[in-house]
């Protein structure tokens, strides 16, 4: 979804031109999450100091980050070379949920005319309409059709009627945040707390990077509870009038005279690596300020048992991970990425002398899901393919009963769920709405819950009762590829873990073992067909149309390869179970029609050549991807992709990256921008 970025630099000299660099590139490293418009708010020429109200300066942009980039040396006003010994700038990249694309509706948000309060904002506030109308009654003035402007409308009210002049800046935050329902990752700057910082959290991931010159004088950030909060001795009273001078709480940088100290704000790790590995990830409820360069971290409402710290962690990622290196585009570096990632996904979790799978995320929870009801395995889009794939495998394995869901269908059904259901959320974000309130469903009704996700901290990593990280690495490519196929891996370690001790499956289990174990290999042969792959797109990339069929252990990926052409190709694509074809979609098919049919060398094998005879029959001209050296597909397909063999139920691992790479080759020759798909995001915070 939406992207937040902000940087506040205490005691280190930096040039607005630096500081805008710093905005941007966070911008950048964020775009993948949504790209309609982009903004930043800035302190204007005049100094940051005690006596200054800063005049803070929105610049705005519909378009991508390069076009707001473009924008901020268009400024006259702003002097580039001037530098700001402390300074907080805040920055969003926009994917419109409320109002169109456009500079106006695009963050930061303002208070008003003057942009006393300022505001980023990632989620969505669902009684907006109630606050703006009480705040119309007060004689605000709106201008944008977001839900997000009620926020710095809201702090600028609260500011006006407050009944003390010693608030800080935190305090009218949390006072805000009290009146919000719905979800939300906010970072607020004003004119009135210059070269302050304060974010929150509900809903929505925000983690702040720390980077200091000297070591962290705390492994831990101490919370201040609840609403004694802000109190005297907590917060000094006058601290926003005087940023420079230190105040008394525990907090990062509270050790020596050395203060310099930066902090970035960010919805993603991915926008901070390149500037620290020190984190800390905010939890729902916390507010976080940054007062004369010292962060603390306060809390809304505390519950018994919480942790009193958050600690600060070390991020894992390393640059390279994020960056697109020789490749045209991050869906094609992760394309590629998959021998490494598929074996990353089960680096140190098999063992292949003595066939055991040991997930650490679930070995406690094992007896317990052994025992239950059923298994339940929920998500959206591709991690929705991820549990098709493997529903049949895991049934054999498990000896339960799988249902798969879509989570925004599981939710407007009020499926019935148990206190013996184990339900599976897999999601590569682990923020996507529909999938988190599917969790929350669950979770009141007693089941237990396993995340299955690629982002460590996430909110379904943490909201869950157990769970495995997929460790597949970043993934940037707004149309995910990586992180389906280490779903895919991830889904099939949990069913050998379950039957690790049922002698009649020992065979299957070794054969599937065996079959992961040359998984990177076999993947890279599938890529060397990527020339060939090229060559098909060359001749299709005009086609309106495209279908993709098959079933069994492939039919998710006639779903997936549908779902990547069409998100990142425009065409229309749809994966039709080639069970289904007499009762409907045989009716598109004609010479005209492009047709990708798998058929593999399992138990529908037979099945399969008979849905190939009705698409010939009626002068279909499949295109057909197959098993090496099947001489029959070769002789009645108009071409073949042949794929090395493997156990049947890892096939689709397999047969899936052709797509992939077809899909891209299309978006490529059809001029689209591949890691950018219109009216797509990465991450669905919203429902
Ligand atoms: C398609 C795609 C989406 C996501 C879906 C769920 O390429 O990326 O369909 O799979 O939005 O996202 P996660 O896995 O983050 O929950």
């Amino acid at each position: 979804m939406c992207g937040i970025f902000a940087y506040l630099n205490y005691c280190v000299p930096r040039t607005r031109k630096e500081i805008f660099e710093t905005l941007v590139k966070g911008l950048r490293r964020l775009e993948y999450r949504g790209y309609d418009s982009a903004g930043i708010a800035v302190d204007g020429n005049k100094k940051t100091t005690t006596e200054d109200n800063s005049n803070i300066v929105l610049i705005k942009k519909k378009g991508k980050v390069k076009a707001l980039d473009e924008e901020l040396y268009k400024k006259d006003c702003m002097d580039l070379e001037v530098e700001l010994d402390t300074h907080f700038g805040i920055a969003h990249t926009r994917w419109a949920t409320h109002g169109e694309p456009s500079a106006l509706n695009s963050h930061p948000q303002r208070s008003d005319k003057n942009n006393e309060f300022v505001v980023i904002h990632n989620g969505i506030i669902t009684n907006y309409k109630e606050l703006k109308k009480y705040l119309i009654s007060k004689g605000y003035e709106f201008e944008s059709e977001t839900d997000t402007e009620v926020i710095p409308k809201l702090i600028k009210y609260v500011y006006d009627n407050r009944e003390r002049d010693d608030l800080s800046f935190s305090t009218l935050v949390e006072r805000v945040i009290q009146q919000l329902e719905g979800a939300f990752a906010l970072v607020f700057k004003s004119h009135y707390f210059p070269g302050e910082a304060v974010a929150t959290r509900r809903g929505s991931p925000l983690l702040i990077g720390v980077r200091s010159k000297y070591e962290l004088s705390a492994e831990h950030i101490p919370i201040q509870y609840n609403s004694g909060l802000f109190k005297e001795g907590v917060q000094d009273k006058n601290s926003h009038n005087r940023p420079d001078k230190p105040n008394n709480s525990t907090a990062v940088n509270s050790a020596g005279d050395d203060k310099a100290v930066e902090y970035y704000f960010a919805s993603d790790a991915s926008a901070i690596i390149e500037h620290t590995n020190k984190v800390i990830y905010l939890e729902d409820d916390d507010i976080a300020a940054v007062v004369g360069g010292k962060l603390s971290l306060h809390r809304l409402n505390s519950l018994a048992g919480e942790d009193s710290v958050r600690a600060i962690q070390t991020l894992q990622m390393e640059l390279q991970e994020i960056m697109k290196g020789n490749f045209e585009a991050f869906m094609q570096k992760e394309i590629f990425e998959q021998p490494e990632s598929v074996f990353n996904t089960m680096r140190g979790r098999i063992c292949f002398h003595t066939n055991k799978v040991i997930l650490g995320g679930l070995k406690d929870h094992l007896k317990e899901i052994k025992r239950c009801r059923r298994l339940i395995m929920i998500g959206c889009g591709t991690s929705f393919h991820a549990t098709v794939a493997t529903r049949q495998i895991l049934e054999e394995l498990t000896e339960l009963p799988v249902m798969v869901e879509l989570a925004s269908d599981f939710l407007d059904r009020n499926t019935p769920v148990f206190r013996d259901d184990v339900c599976f959320y897999i999601s590569q974000s682990g923020e996507t709405a529909d999938t988190l309130m599917a969790l929350r469903y669950c979770k009141d009704r007693g089941a237990l819950t396993v995340g299955v996700t690629n982002t460590v901290g996430s909110s379904i990593s943490r909201d869950t009762d157990c769970g495995v990280h997929i460790n597949a690495g970043p993934e940037i490519g707004v149309a995910s590829t990586k992180a389906y196929t280490s779903q895919f891996v991830a889904l099939i370690m949990f069913g050998l873990m379950m039957s690790e001790d049922r002698i009649s499956l020992q065979p299957r289990r070794l054969e599937i073992i065996n079959g992961l174990r040359i998984l990177p290999d076999m993947i890279k042969k599938v890529l060397t067909l990527d020339n060939k792959i090229k060559s098909i797109a060359d001749e299709l990339y005009q086609q309106k149309s495209l279908l993709v069929m098959g079933r069994g252990f492939n039919y998710a990926t006639c779903l997936e390869g549908a779902l990547k052409i069409k998100e990142i190709t425009y065409m229309h694509s749809e994966g039709i179970l080639a069970g289904e074809l007499k009762h409907g979609p045989l009716a598109l098919i004609d010479k005209h029609m492009p047709v990708i049919m798998i058929i593999m060398k399992d138990a529908c094998y037979t099945k399969c050549q008979n849905a190939l005879q009705q698409v010939t029959a009626r002068s279909g001209r499949p295109i057909i991807l197959c098993c090496q050296d099947d001489q029959e597909m070769s002789e009645n397909a108009y071409k073949t992709i042949e794929l090395p063999h493997t156990v049947d139920c890892l096939q689709g691992i397999l047969s899936v990256i052709p797509l992939q790479l077809l899909s891209f080759h299309l978006a490529v020759l059809r001029g689209y921008d591949v890691d950018c798909p219109r009216n797509l995001a990465k991450s669905v915070t919203v429902e």
